[in-house]
């Protein structure tokens, strides 16, 4: 089971091998979610009811308990540095062994990390075998020294520990914590895009996560604090409704891309407090709306500029979570960005239903599908050619844990 407790929504996605050794979705939950604050659990009873709710209504859809459990983390309090580390080559014939694919990551990752955090991810980006760069998988290659560019992300420990309570007390065990924009790209970005380098924007409600991929692996993340709910606050304050009032205006009429907007469109707001009922103008809801969302994309721009990294970004922008439904997204972030954007929705797995084909359930669905790859091997028969049956041989526990999950993940 993925689970994504995001700002605005919980959802549970459970995910179950098929006969054929795929992975396909059998239940999807969603509950409200109120106890976050920009990715950080504020109130724990709240998130732990919209935990519950979640899983339940999930496990009814997919008539089985939910077992395995990855737990997306995001928020600000998520960082990642690129490092390196060398080692000598030691096997037979300087031939490199899979224990010194383990002791080059190892090298790399000792880098010091202040107390409050821990690392979540260390993924591999490139490796270098004697001169040689850009080496994906250097196993049996032959040389001397042996290098590895990773890169490392790490969480804050109570951020995560108060998200692993939630999940303890809603009665569900945490198999592992996962970045919630590192969930997102496995379910939305293509092979190529990562390759070329790519750049994934999460519009989420009280968040924007941004996940830089180049050379295939992740290289800088970076969370901007300000999602859908500031369009919505706008909104509100602008039009003087509810909230509540104000994100179905948003969801059933807005638009953030004014070319788009008729001129005589018009959308009706409901009366408050015995005031009847207006209509104005849709673009002048989009007109509320742009701005807001425009920044965004700014703040976006401005974060990856200022590392210097937008000249990577060769494959365009992908735009995912709920933010991303807002009609006009992709044709504003273009003229913020001016590069290729598409919207990407969580799609190359079986078994969703339409409805949760949808760029808010990203998170979710990448998190059972990277939780899925961690579990697999033993459990998957594979049917070899000959037609005989033979279980899929794994590597030892300790080392399959490590680095094959990273592998498998990126490359
Ligand atoms: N159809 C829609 N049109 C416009 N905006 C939408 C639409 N559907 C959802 N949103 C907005 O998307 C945001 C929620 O996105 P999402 O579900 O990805 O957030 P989350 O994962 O709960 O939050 P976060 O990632 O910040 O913790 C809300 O601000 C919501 O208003
Ligand atoms: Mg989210």
């Amino acid at each position: 089971m993925g689970l994504d407790i995001g700002t605005s929504k919980t959802s549970a996605v459970i995910g179950e091998y098929n006969e054929n050794g795929i992975l396909e979705i059998t239940g999807v939950g969603v509950a409200p979610s109120t106890g976050l604050r920009k990715g950080v659990v504020v109130n724990i009873e709240a998130t732990l009811q919209s935990v519950a709710k979640a899983v339940e209504a999930a496990e009814l859809m997919s008539g089985r308990e939910a077992k395995v459990c990855y737990v997306g983390v995001a928020g600000a309090n998520v960082e990642g540095i690129n490092s390196r580390g060398v080692v000598a080559v030691t096997g037979k014939g300087r031939e490199i062994s899979q224990s010194d694919i383990d002791r080059v990551i190892e090298a790399a990752r000792a880098v010091v990390i202040p107390m409050d955090r821990e690392v979540l991810h260390v993924i591999p980006q490139t490796f270098i075998v004697d001169d040689q760069k850009g080496i994906r998988n250097p196993l049996d290659m032959i040389g001397v020294r042996l290098e590895a560019e990773v890169h490392i992300i790490t969480g804050s420990v109570t951020t995560a520990q108060n998200i692993v309570r939630c999940v303890n007390r809603a009665g569900f065990k945490v198999d592992g914590l996962i970045l919630q924009s590192l969930a997102s790209s496995k379910a939305v970005l293509s092979a190529d895009e990562k390759e070329l380098g790519c750049l994934l924007v999460d519009l989420g409600g009280g968040t924007t996560d941004v996940l830089l991929f180049s050379d295939g692996a992740p290289y800088f993340s970076a969370s901007v604090g300000a999602g859908g709910a500031q369009v919505t606050n706008d909104l509100s304050i602008i039009l003087n409704v509810p909230m509540d009032t104000a994100e179905r205006i948003k969801r059933d009429s807005g638009s953030c891309f004014m070319p788009h907007v008729e001129i005589d469109d018009l959308v009706v707001v409901p009366g408050v407090g015995g005031r009847p009922p207006q209509e104005v103008p849709r673009a002048r809801v989009a007109g509320v709306i742009q701005p807001r969302m425009e920044e965004i994309f700014r703040l976006v721009r401005e974060r990856v500029e200022s590392m210097g990294y937008w000249r990577l970004i060769k494959g365009g922008v992908v735009l995912t979570g709920g933010g991303a439904l807002m009609p006009g997204a992709a044709d504003l972030a273009y003229e913020v960005f001016g590069i290729p954007v598409r919207t990407g929705a969580p799609a190359a797995v079986g078994g969703l239903v339409e409805e949760y084909r949808s760029p808010a359930f990203s998170t979710a669905v990448g998190l059972v599908m990277m939780g899925a790859e961690r579990l697999a091997p033993e459990e998957v028969e594979t049917r070899p050619r000959s037609g005989e049956k033979q279980k899929q041989k794994t590597k030892s526990g300790a080392i399959r844990k490590g680095l094959g999950d990273w592998f498998k993940e990126f490359f």
